[in-house]
């Protein structure tokens, strides 16, 4: 019945435990939800009242199918601002969310026999953008010690003149991971000599809490193959008001935008204008959310850390921590998997968090911190026992 095309696709492992989370809570069982992607922060008060301006001034019609040009303005401004990044409007595209950003690009620039790099562990939805397209996901792997930078020689091994694309996500979902400079550089390097596209998925560039961030597009001397995708949902704490951009090649722009007006016609008009006032008005929360999230990040990894059996690296950016558990796993034991290890500390002590398989990585559990210091605490202090019931 159905297309080979949705045989391709997996449903999202994150949004899963979250669904899972909220059957839980319904029961009436008190859950300690660490499986979010999003921040547990109210968007902003001057963001909504913008957003609710935007209602009382009868913006409530069809934008652009590629987004309000007052946006687009608004982006130029902050991606130069913030990135270093100059832009003019033919090169921005305004989509509902990043994740639309991304499965458009994918959609507009792969096919079957394309190749696309992805750095595993990778965010679920990297590999079902890739397939859906008939194209080919190539894993490379990471070095954990190292804020998950590619290992070369792998890189080496698996780039080729069927490389399409290489994806770039640091800071990473979900492993935290910051990249430095010089390995971002090698990978534009790698992209060149085979001419392919980079994509830089910048969603958390914003929370980085050991270095400043520099943009992909900022490093390499030779742009024009760059693709940059930012997003208002982790920045701002917004991501139900679904606001995303790419910002590139002005081709690419234009065929993203074609396949989306015929898709979702246009961004929603009302969050567009919210996303005018979080992009240019006061940022002065951003970096207060960023100080809040450093503070629950230093603890997290301790506490981790100091649990027997436990491998935390300390990740420089998101929000989210990706410990190893591999001590945990044996083959005649009653853990055998990140699955079982996950659905444990959900059965158990009702902590959700997400398997590190559905990333790539089935020795890891990944827990968000985006969520307050007490039910950090309590969350840490539950897993904690139930690792002891174990032994
Ligand atoms: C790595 C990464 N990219 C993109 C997104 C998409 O964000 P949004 O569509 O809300 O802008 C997410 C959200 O979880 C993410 O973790």
């Amino acid at each position: 019945m159905f297309s080979d095309r949705i045989g391709r696709i997996t449903p999202s492992a994150t949004l899963e435990m979250t669904a899972k989370a909220a059957e839980l809570r319904a029961a009436g069982i008190d859950v300690i939800n660490l499986s979010v992607g999003e921040p547990d922060f109210p968007t902003p008060e001057n963001i909504c009242l913008a957003g609710k301006q935007a209602i009382d001034d009868g913006h409530t019609r069809y934008t652009p199918g590629g987004g309000t040009m007052d946006l687009k303005k608004a982006v130029i401004e902050k991606l130069s601002r913030d990135n270093d990044l100059q832009y003019d409007t033919s090169q921005i595209l305004i989509s509902c969310g990043a994740k639309h950003s991304l499965y458009n690009a994918c959609q507009v620039l792969f096919q079957t026999g394309d190749e696309i790099i992805i750095f595993s562990p990778y965010w679920v939805s990297f590999p079902d953008f890739v397939s859906v397209t008939g194209a080919k996901p190539v894993f490379v792997s990471t070095n954990p010690s190292q804020q998950y930078e590619p290992v070369m020689d792998d890189l080496k091994a698996k780039i080729s003149s069927r490389t399409k694309g290489i994806i770039i996500n640091s800071p990473s979902n979900p492993t935290g991971g910051v990249w430095s400079d010089e390995a971002v550089l090698k990978i534009l390097e790698f992209a060149e000599k085979e001419d392919a596209w980079v994509f830089s998925d910048e969603c958390y560039e914003q929370l980085t809490y050991d270095r400043t961030y520099v943009s992909t597009a900022f490093l390499g001397e030779n742009t024009e193959k760059v693709l940059t995708f930012q997003s208002c949902s982790k920045t701002y704490a917004m991501t139900g008001w679904r606001i995303g951009y790419t910002a590139g090649n002005a081709q690419v722009i234009k065929a993203m935008g074609k396949l989306q007006g015929q898709s979702t016609s246009c961004p929603n008009s009302i969050a567009q204008a919210a996303a005018i006032e979080a992009l240019t008005g006061d940022q002065s929360e951003v970096s207060q959310m960023r100080n809040v999230f450093k503070n629950r990040r230093d603890y997290i990894v301790d506490r981790l850390n100091n649990m027997s059996g436990v491998n935390c690296n300390t990740p420089g950016g998101a929000f989210y921590v990706f410990p190893d558990f591999s001590s945990y796993m044996e083959d005649d034991s009653k853990i055998k998997s990140s699955d079982d290890l996950s659905m444990y500390f959900l059965e158990q002590k009702a902590v959700v968090s997400v398997a590190g398989k559905a990333f790539g990585s089935d020795s890891n559990i990944r827990f968000s911190y985006a969520a307050s210091e007490d039910d950090l605490k309590r969350a840490m202090d539950l897993v904690e026992e139930s690792l002891t019931e174990l032994k």
